[in-house]
């Protein structure tokens, strides 16, 4: 009956996960930091080569603010999938530590063990870090201007299956359980995110995803607290949908570009972002940023691509998408020029203009190029 005791264990830090939720409403006000540290992790794979193309355009646009001190860029060192093995943690104790000293977060991507590779059952470092930090939301926006596509994505970051998703029981040979976390708290601060955001910027309408019709408990439970967040926001209409027809009516043209913001609990919205994205030109082109009261981290959505280092491409690997985490993050912290500048200068060099090219391969421009190429353009743009 060991399984009792591990289910037992499981609910109780589930509880007390729910009243530290309860507890915690404050979000740290980076306009009231004299130094905003923002802490620079390579990740594994192509992920140094990218986020060193993303630093350089930060120090750039940052100049003034690096030299009088109110903004520092650090690099965090050691969370690689080598050491992350080493230590047999999915975030080293004295890495964590390094991270807590920061304010904000540009990660690049974070290679995740899978069953049975080489690298040992360690928890995904990407979930620990959410985890770790309590990143909620993780906000993730999607632009096709020609098709009339404008997305953005709260996907709720920290429960559903990705709460407990190293926690599963082998009760016997035959029989396997995973754990599924829906939260009274845990929904209403994503809820809540999502509705100021639609607000805040002018949207009419918020979609609910859920598969409230098979998965009652969980899904009913988030379904229902998203209805009546709702309630509080009479100029916005909320809809819900199961995310299977959502799936499809994301390729119906004339369906899709009436969708603005969604609410989803984590798998679904792990799963349709990774779709969503595909229609901007796959995830190496989306940003993300995860987003808690205390610490904000911003990423790319795709992975480390352990086969472009292998046969040594990494300086072909775009970083776009650690650029458009840049814009999120130079928003986040309330420089709103710099991260107007830096999107429109990605709109020009990557949509419109687009003098050069990434291939990945040696037929096309290198990432350092590309940040070259960005900030010449933000030169232009009156920098
Ligand atoms: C994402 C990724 C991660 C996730 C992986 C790398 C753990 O797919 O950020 O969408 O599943 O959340
Ligand atoms: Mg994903």
């Amino acid at each position: 009956m060991e399984y009792m005791e591990q289910f037992q264990k499981i609910v109780e830090q589930q509880l007390a996960r729910v009243e530290k939720m309860k507890q915690d409403t404050q979000f740290l006000d980076y306009k009231s930091l004299d130094r905003i540290i923002i802490g620079i992790i390579g990740g594994d794979g192509i992920g140094p080569a990218i986020t060193a193309n993303a630093r350089h355009v930060l120090e750039e646009l940052l100049k003034d603010e690096i030299a009088s001190g109110k903004v520092e860029l650090r690099d965090v060192d050691g969370l690689t999938i080598e050491n992350r093995a080493a230590c047999g943690k999915a975030i080293p104790d004295d890495v964590l530590d390094e991270i807590k000293k920061c304010h904000v977060l540009l990660k690049g991507p974070t290679t995740t063990p899978r069953k049975g590779d080489k690298w040992g059952n360690i928890e995904s470092a990407n979930v620990a870090m959410r985890k770790a930090l309590d990143l909620f939301a993780n906000v993730r926006p999607v632009k096709v201007p020609e098709d009339n596509i404008d997305w953005t994505f709260f996907r709720e970051n920290t429960e559903c299956l990705y709460a407990m998703g190293s926690q599963g029981v082998h009760i016997t040979d035959d029989l396997a359980i995973d754990f599924r976390v829906i939260t009274n708290p845990g929904t209403e601060r994503i809820a809540r995110q999502a509705f100021e955001y639609a607000k805040n910027n002018g949207k009419t309408r918020v979609s609910i995803v859920t598969k409230a019709n098979i998965v009652k408990a969980t899904d009913g439970k988030f379904l229902e607290i998203c209805k009546k967040i709702g309630e509080e926001y009479p100029g916005i209409e909320v809809d819900d949908w199961y995310i299977d027809i959502m799936t499809a009516k994301l390729i119906d043209p004339k369906r899709r570009s009436q969708f603005q913001v969604f609410i989803l609990p984590n798998l679904y919205g792990d799963i349709l972002t990774d779709e969503a994205a595909e229609f901007q030109g796959g995830v190496g082109t989306a940003g993300s940023a995860n987003l808690g009261r205390h610490y904000a981290m911003f990423e790319a959505i795709h992975g480390s691509a352990p086969r472009m280092v292998e046969e040594g491409r990494e300086q072909y690997a775009d970083p776009c998408s650690v650029m458009r985490a840049s814009v999120m993050l130079l928003s986040h912290i309330g420089f709103q020029n710099q991260a107007d500048l830096l999107e429109k200068a990605l709109d020009i060099c990557t949509v419109t203009e687009k003098k050069i090219a990434i291939t990945g391969k040696q037929d096309g421009a290198t990432g350092a190029q590309l940040a070259d190429y960005i900030l010449e353009t933000i030169q232009k743009l009156g920098r």
